[in-house]
């Protein structure tokens, strides 16, 4: 024991509380809240119901009661745990078929399920890339790309976002130094809900011997004809090397996907360590997504609405006077405010006049680019559309600072 008490290091108490004093002070502390019962748009919340425009629950598929229906008649028969990892013990039959379901739905020849979409892409990008190699990620790429290429330990190079020219000068200067190079992007950006370029993206690789990676989490289900994603919008079905999409979004289960050819499969269900060192997703979860994709595939207009809805709340704002980035009917819609606190302050605002509204603030977006994310579902009816427009024209009218 030192006899100077300087030299005691402070305890973790300490340390955490000063921690979590200067993220309040910052305006960056975050707490959790309880929402229940999710029904038609809305959730129940300090018991009381309100809109919700906050979750990614695109398709209103979270809580139908089909998907609990098939969960409920797998949990009956096969139980709760999948008791294992895949390879060990763990690997169900409609583990399997929803596989094939998800190959088939992407164009590809194989595809792997993994416990969530962070899973994929921290087993996925690592097991792909290394020390000899080089990652090309957008500059708005999800926190588990950025994860997934800094444990890659490969060359790390940021392009500007969604900005070909500036990959392409990247490619061009690196090129012959490298063993392999990996282009890592999202089909539709999670915060920003934009798009990618694919359909210039996939030449571009090409010229250059770059293998493709897009993570489509936000636009599976909801874009393009049949809901393929980006990468059925770009028309780039089948040309993209490495296809990731999620099951906790539009398809209201949970648990992710990595899609492509048989090999690629094969190598990473050997090599992920995210897939390999966990257990197995609860089979009742695989049978719920399966009915999912059925229902996403049948009841197209879920599509459709979540478009038109989407296109009507961005014309809106945009009447009002606000700046929204993005295609006319994306469905994910960033209001950008900069100052963490004043986005709270509006989100609050917003909440007490019965909408839930994602703040966003560092570290999931930029410094100085804290925004409110509007994300539209098709069970919101266009009058809640077109409430909540007036509703945040006037909150952001007031400055957030009604109470
Ligand atoms: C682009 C992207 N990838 C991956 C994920 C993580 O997916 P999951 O919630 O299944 O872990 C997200 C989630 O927000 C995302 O936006």
């Amino acid at each position: 024991m030192p006899d100077d008490t300087s030299l005691i290091s402070p305890s973790l108490e300490e340390v955490l509380g000063d921690e979590l004093t200067q993220l309040a002070e910052a305006g960056l502390r975050r707490t959790l809240k309880s929402v229940r019962q999710r029904r038609a748009g809305t959730v129940l919340i300090d018991g009381e119901r309100i809109a919700d425009f906050a979750s990614n629950d695109y398709l209103g598929l979270a809580a139908d009661p089909r998907l609990a229906r098939a969960a409920a008649a797998v949990l009956e028969s096969e139980g709760t745990g999948a008791g294992a990892a895949r390879l060990i013990s763990g690997n169900h039959p409609i583990h399997e078929a929803l596989e094939k379901e998800l190959a088939a739905f992407k164009h590809c020849a194989r595809a792997l399920m993994f416990g969530s979409g962070y899973m994929v892409n921290v087993g996925v990008i690592p097991a792909l890339v290394g020390e000899q190699d080089v990652v090309y990620s957008d500059a708005l790429n999800h926190a588990s790309l950025i994860d997934g290429c800094r444990l890659s330990k490969a060359t790390l190079r940021v392009f500007a976002h969604a900005d070909l020219g500036a990959l392409e000068a990247q490619l061009q200067a690196d090129a012959g130094q490298f063993r392999r190079s990996l282009i890592v992007v999202e089909g539709v950006f999670s915060m920003d809900g934009d798009m990618f370029p694919l359909a210039g993206l996939v030449p571009l690789a090409k010229r250059y011997g770059a293998w493709t990676y897009v993570d489509d989490a936000h636009g599976t289900g909801v874009m393009g004809e049949r809901g393929r994603g980006a990468i059925e919008h770009h028309d780039v079905l089948g040309k993209v090397d490495v296809v990731v999409g999620t099951l906790g979004k539009a398809l209201g289960t949970m648990g992710a996907y990595v899609a492509g050819s048989a090999r690629l499969i094969e190598f990473l269900l050997n090599r992920a360590r995210s897939f390999v060192f966990t257990t197995g997703t609860p089979p009742a979860m695989a049978a719920a997504t399966l009915e999912a994709m059925r229902i996403a595939d049948t009841e197209s207009w879920r599509r459709t609405t979540v478009r038109e809805r989407a296109a009507r709340l961005r014309l809106r704002l945009q009447q009002g006077g606000l700046n929204i980035p993005g295609q006319p009917d994306g469905h994910i819609i960033p209001v950008h405010i900069g100052d963490p606190v004043r986005t709270m302050q509006i989100a609050g605002d917003m909440r007490r006049r019965g909408f839930l509204l994602g703040g966003v603030r560092p570290p999931t977006v930029p410094a100085g680019t804290s925004r409110l994310r509007i994300s539209v579902s098709a069970m919101h009816p266009r009058e809640l559309v077109d409430a909540l427009a007036a509703n945040l024209l006037d909150a952001l009218s007031q400055g957030g600072k009604r109470t």
